[in-house]
């Protein structure tokens, strides 16, 4: 068995500032981090347009409040307003730390920190890296927690959670590389394992974002929270759904549909292409079900339409965006300075996710907390987006609420002791349910069980959403579900399996999707990225409260717990 006072799972930017901030507490602590890619792999080196602040570098008249203001108003009112406040004024403190870490920031012409426009927020407070702005910020953390000594056990799996009694005692690993199993015994453990995009046929998300946290949560027996609120990037590049930044249209470009026309004069007229992104998928959505979308020939009832940067020139597209230009160049052939770039929603980001206060501390219902349990991330709901996130706001969470949860573990672990932990049969447990992977004789391979299982989810539970067609989802991702036992693997082998690990996450993504239809299928109104066809209007008074959805083998079992208001009073919400 290994031992670490702190063991984190998740090699993204959450993890890594949380590590960081241990460490920096307390250097004696001995901590360790635990990810299945090598962690500037982690999905957070994809973040493109920025992180945003209050730094008032280009408009001096912006404020923490009015930051607070805009992540409330994008949310639809659902964000914990408490914990909304906390990442506004924190804001300016982390993102100038991250300078002193060494992350090479754009500049202005005198030097200082530049700040872009960025949809739903009212003043340019976006600070970025060019289009690169995770990958600046994730190399320099890396770098600092080696310099600090976290120990990093890259590319190893974890495969279950330890809760006894309802403490976290550690956890249980596989090594990609050669197979081996390992239990983690730990003071505390904290997830911070991002996204599950992957559960979607389309997304901006690597192939990692599988949701691994949140189902291990969910298998666990504790709740996940607002499941039903996914984002959809309003421009994934056609067709294969990767991310062309928002920073785009924050530096100037246009959504057009076949006729030419920049349509979301007709969806938010004060905001344009800088309306929030729930706004803009929907206004993309309705745009190709009208018939205004565009086919690779050019003519209309495509399913795409036009991200155009043509007036935008080829000295700022190369300088502000270049890799959403090299994307869009390498992946579909467009040279976006001369031809507009194909664009439609993606599946992007989980509003939802593991309950937790403003310290990290997971909770265990509508009431309590885990004993030993820490996350914080895009796997955590703290909540600070509620049922809409604004673009730049989630680099900024990541470090916000990685910092301060970091800084509650170390206190946490003073004077605490190792838990007692017998070892043997959880690596018995882990390691029948490999060994019965590699015996399972089933009829098909991974991926179409896989495939099935993201198109039913696209397809029944995407930008718009009804009964009827939520219904349908659960039956079929039942069914589907009910077919993992009728996969095999191709490689029975146990050195670097890929098909292993491919195979636990398909079980993941499972688990997670269906706890996503569920929660939708209950919450009766439409909120930020939860669009109802039947029920078209926000109702305050029946659902401005956050969902708890609970996973158990007989079935997903729903509760509510209130939303926190402060100072911003609900109101219609208009652009
Ligand atoms: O569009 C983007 O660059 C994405 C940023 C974000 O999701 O915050």
């Amino acid at each position: 068995m290994l031992d670490h006072d702190v063991i984190i799972v998740g090699g993204g930017l959450a993890g890594c500032r949380a590590a960081l901030e241990i460490a920096r507490i307390d250097r004696s602590l001995n901590v360790a981090v635990v990810a299945k890619t090598h962690p500037i792999r982690s999905h957070s080196v994809a973040a493109q347009g920025g992180i945003a602040a209050t730094l008032k570098n280009v408009d001096s008249e912006d404020s923490w409040e009015a930051h607070a203001f805009d992540t409330v108003k994008g949310s639809d009112y659902l964000a914990d307003q408490d914990a909304v406040e906390i990442l506004a004024q924190e804001a300016p403190d982390v993102v100038i730390d991250l300078e002193h870490l060494g992350v090479l920031f754009s500049r202005l012409p005198d030097g200082r920190i530049a700040q872009r426009p960025f949809g739903g927020h009212s003043y340019r407070r976006t600070c970025y890296a060019a289009d690169k702005t995770g990958h600046a910020i994730l190399h320099e953390l890396v770098n600092n927690l080696r310099r600090y000594g976290v120990q990093i056990y890259q590319e190893w799996y974890v495969m279950r959670l330890i809760l006894e009694e309802g403490e976290a005692k550690g956890l249980v690993m596989y090594h990609m590389l050669d197979g081996r199993l390992k239990v983690v015994r730990a003071k505390a453990v904290m997830l911070a394992t991002g996204g599950y995009g992957r559960v979607f046929n389309t997304t901006s998300n690597d192939f990692a974002s599988t949701g691994d946290g949140l189902a291990m949560v969910a298998q666990a027996g504790l709740p996940l929270q607002d499941m039903e609120f996914v984002q959809f990037h309003p421009t994934g590049l056609y067709p294969v759904g990767v991310l062309i930044s928002e920073a785009v249209r924050g530096e100037g470009a246009y959504l057009r549909n076949s006729e030419g026309d920049r349509f979301m004069e007709n969806y938010a007229p004060s905001k344009m292409e800088l309306a929030p992104r729930d706004i803009t998928s929907r206004a993309i959505t309705l745009e190709i079900r009208a018939g205004r979308g565009i086919h690779t020939d050019g003519s209309a009832g495509g399913p795409f339409v036009h991200l155009d940067l043509r007036h935008m020139g080829r000295e700022k597209i190369m300088s502000r965006i270049p890799f959403c230009w090299e994307e869009a160049h390498r992946l579909v052939g467009v040279d976006a300075v001369e031809e507009p770039m194909p664009v439609r929603p993606t599946a992007h980001y989980s509003m939802g996710g593991i309950p937790v206060d403003t310290d990290g501390r997971v909770r265990s219902g509508v009431e309590g907390f885990v004993e030993a349990l820490f996350s914080a991330g895009e796997c955590a709901c703290v909540s600070v987006h509620g049922a809409n996130r604004l673009g730049s706001n989630s680099l900024l969470e990541c470090v916000v609420y990685g910092k301060r949860t970091g800084a509650a573990i170390a206190q946490y672990v003073q004077n605490r002791k190792l838990p007692s932990l017998e070892e043997a049969p959880y690596l018995q447990e882990a390691k029948e349910q490999v060994q019965a992977l590699l015996d399972q004789q089933g009829e098909q391979r991974i991926n179409p069980l896989r495939q099935a299982f993201q198109d039913a989810m696209s397809q029944y539970c995407g930008v718009f959403r009804d009964q009827e067609l939520m219904e349908k989802g659960l039956e079929i991702t039942q069914e589907l579900q009910q077919n993992y036992g009728t996969i095999y693997l191709g490689d029975r082998g146990s050195l670097w399996n890929t098909e292993i690990i491919e195979a636990l996450e398909l079980k993941n993504i499972m688990v997670v999707g269906r706890m996503i239809l569920t929660s939708a299928l209950n919450r009766k109104e439409s909120r930020g990225a939860h669009s109802r066809e039947d029920y078209t209007q926000r109702d305050d008074p029946n659902f401005l409260k956050h969902s708890l959805a609970f996973y158990s083998a007989a079935g997903i079992d729903i509760q509510y717990r209130p939303v926190t208001l402060t100072q911003f009073e609900p109101q219609e919400r208009k652009y």
